[in-house]
């Protein structure tokens, strides 16, 4: 989609010739003698646009503006979440077949995260999936406007966002996308596709690289499917060679069946988002080749599928990762963390300054914080600052859960040097503590994005996250020395 920044006030924007315009009016509205300010004044003194955020009142053809239809939507304190909240209740009570052209003007002057969030918000209201539709409803809204009378103090945030809300949507794409649509080859694919960025390079390693890497705790996972193991290598380079890289690092089990250690049946479709990890980095290596920062940036993707063939891997089997470590594989569903410990291990000979890994890695998070917050883990509290803080900024938020030593007890193995499971008590903690084994030797974080990355029930599908918490962190690095 198209989208533009222009300078309106509530003049303009009655002028404006479009489907739908959405006014976005705060709580101490102060209008203009203009016939749309009029109008809005009264609706608000009626009572008929009530003061609550979100709240909305839906017009068709008012004789007071151009548009076809006009939503005027409440926004409050005028801050990002009920500008969000009002972006999307308006879009919705406007939506039409018809709707090609979308106008969202601010009636007061727009904050910069409240531009985001409107972005933000349009985008999220109007994405559709469409790759495995015999007759896909193209989307037919092909331009939206966003309108605010301040408008030249926020062009650097709006084309940020912009830049964002692409890879948010390629993240989205990927990890909707059924799991016999999004192979590891697939995904090899979609970083390739990424290389023909002139910052962007891709190199994708198969079986048999990957086995003379010792990737014993990778193969392991993607031993038990046809479908042969990816190991995915992305490279932005928009800085000297010397400058150390970040390196991000995500799971992509394109479908976790579990293994041996197999699911229940009910809802284990939704295992096809287990690679929205991976999708997350595809998504921020879009947003990099759109905002072209002054940084270096590593991708790296370990993709298999968690299957059940008659060389599959089992309960109690000992497998030597990479690193030399041998793992005891208690339970065949807990392969996330194998597949990730071999590409945290790759991830040294980049002397990275950070390692970020971002994975949809354990029920337990889900159970912990829900689909609102991220878990974020990292030892250095000046990484999780930043973290923190991107989240924060992008409205894309994390939540730092703990990684004291203790919590690593239960990964003990007589059979082995680590186990890859520990209780069921803290699950989310202790498959941090797992991973954390492999991460001595750079400042590193873990994202757990199984709560967040994607939403159940009727409106199943992909969230994107956490690609604008990744693109923030990313931009402050490069804006560091
Ligand atoms: N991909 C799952 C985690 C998951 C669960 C994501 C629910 C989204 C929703 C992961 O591979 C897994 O199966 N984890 C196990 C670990 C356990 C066996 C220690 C889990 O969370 O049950
Ligand atoms: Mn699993
Ligand atoms: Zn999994």
């Amino acid at each position: 989609m198209n989208f533009e920044l222009k300078p309106l006030d509530l003049i303009g924007a009655a002028d404006e010739k479009t489907d739908l315009l959405v006014v976005l009016v705060p709580k101490d509205f102060k209008g203009g003698k203009d016939d749309l300010s009029t109008l809005i004044g009264s609706a608000l003194k009626s009572g008929d646009l009530e003061a609550a955020a979100g709240k909305c009142l839906a017009l068709y053809r008012p004789l007071q503006a151009a548009a076809v239809r006009v939503v005027l939507a409440q926004v409050a304190d005028g801050g990002a979440r009920a500008t969000r909240s009002a972006v999307l209740a308006a879009v919705a009570a406007g939506k039409s077949p018809a709707l090609k052209k979308l106008v969202v003007c601010f009636a007061a002057p727009a904050q910069e995260d409240a531009v985001r969030a409107a972005v933000t918000a349009v985008a999220d209201a109007t994405y559709s999936y469409t790759a495995t539709k015999s007759k896909p409803q193209a989307r037919t809204l092909q331009k939206a406007t966003i309108g605010a009378r301040n408008a030249p103090e926020l062009a650097s945030t709006f084309e940020r966002t912009v830049a964002i809300v692409a890879g948010v949507e390629l993240a989205k794409e990927w990890a909707n996308r059924p799991a016999n649509h999004a192979t590891p080859q697939h995904l090899g694919e979609a970083a390739q596709a990424l290389a023909q960025h002139a910052k962007i390079s891709c190199e994708v390693l198969g079986p048999k690289e990957v086995a003379k890497l010792g990737m014993g705790s990778f193969m392991a996972v993607a031993q038990g499917s046809e479908q042969p193991l990816r190991f995915i290598v992305l490279r932005y380079s928009g800085a000297p060679k010397s400058k150390a890289p970040t390196v991000l690092v995500g799971k992509g089990i394109t479908f976790d069946s579990g293994g041996i250690s197999i699911k229940p049946a009910g809802e284990m479709d939704e295992m096809k988002f287990d690679m929205s990890g991976a999708a997350s980095v595809l998504g921020t290596f879009k947003t990099l080749s759109l905002l072209k920062p002054a940084m270096n940036v590593v991708g790296l993707i370990p993709a298999c599928e968690n299957l059940i063939n008659g060389r599959a891997v089992k309960p109690g089997d000992v497998v030597t990762s990479m690193s030399g470590q041998t793992i005891e594989i208690l339970n065949t569903d807990a392969e996330g963390r194998l597949v990730l410990c071999d590409a945290l291990t790759y991830a040294e000979r980049f002397k990275p300054r950070a390692v970020v890994d971002i994975a949809t890695l354990t029920g337990a998070c889900v159970v912990a914080l829900g689909a609102v917050r991220s878990g974020m883990f990292a030892a250095n509290d000046g990484l999780a600052a930043s973290l923190s803080a991107a989240g924060d900024r992008s409205q894309d938020l994390c939540w730092r859960l703990p990684l004291d030593e203790e919590y690593a007890e239960g990964l003990k193995s007589n059979f082995a040097d680590v186990a890859n499971i520990g209780g069921r008590a803290g699950g989310a903690i202790t498959a941090a503590k797992f991973l954390q084994r492999f991460t001595e030797k750079f400042p590193w974080a873990h994202l757990d994005i199984a709560g967040s990355a994607w939403k159940s029930g009727a409106a199943k599908g992909a969230t994107g996250r956490p690609v604008g918490l990744l693109v923030e962190f990313l931009l402050a690095q490069a804006a560091e020395k």
